[in-house]
């Protein structure tokens, strides 16, 4: 065991667990932010995307020890609000059907358009095709990160 200081949304927290232990069940396990979803566990379907300093990160291979004083963003502290224009298109374009993976699509979502505020249609599908959704909803995601964009 050993003491982590984080930068989580924003604020200071501090955990005191294994410095193997991956930043997913740090943050749903350690301190209570289950917007964070466990999927595959081995970096293969972004449904535990979060942001380290902005880029999306897979939190289910990230170990605490290896996050230091970088600032982590959760979709809790994506917004004030919820009213991230990423969030506010996924509702507008009716995105979600099951929702469980949604989480780790708007943060892929999200820092792809910090990063390019103005994405190609091939430069949305190379940034989110990582991201699994067992129900499909791909085009409507497209729909969105497009309508996001604009
Ligand atoms: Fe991390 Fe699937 S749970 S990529």
């Amino acid at each position: 065991m050993a003491t982590f200081n984080l930068k989580i949304n924003g604020k200071s927290r501090t955990v005191d667990v294994d410095p193997a232990t991956p930043m997913l069940w740090v943050l749903r396990d350690h301190l209570d932010l289950p917007g964070t979803k466990y999927g595959c566990g081995i970096a293969q379907c972004g449904a535990c995307t979060i942001h380290l300093e902005g880029n999306a990160v897979r939190s289910c291979q990230l170990p605490v020890s290896s996050v230091g004083k970088s600032a982590v963003t959760t979709i809790e502290g994506l917004s004030e609000k919820a009213d991230h224009p990423v969030q506010k298109a996924w509702l507008e374009h009716d995105v979600a059907q099951c929702g469980y993976c949604q989480t780790g699509q708007i943060m892929t979502a999200a820092a792809l358009l910090k990063r390019n505020p103005n994405p190609t249609d091939e430069e949305i599908e190379a940034q989110m095709s990582g991201n699994i959704c067992r129900c499909g909803t791909y085009v409507k995601i497209k729909e969105a990160v497009k309508s996001a964009a604009k």
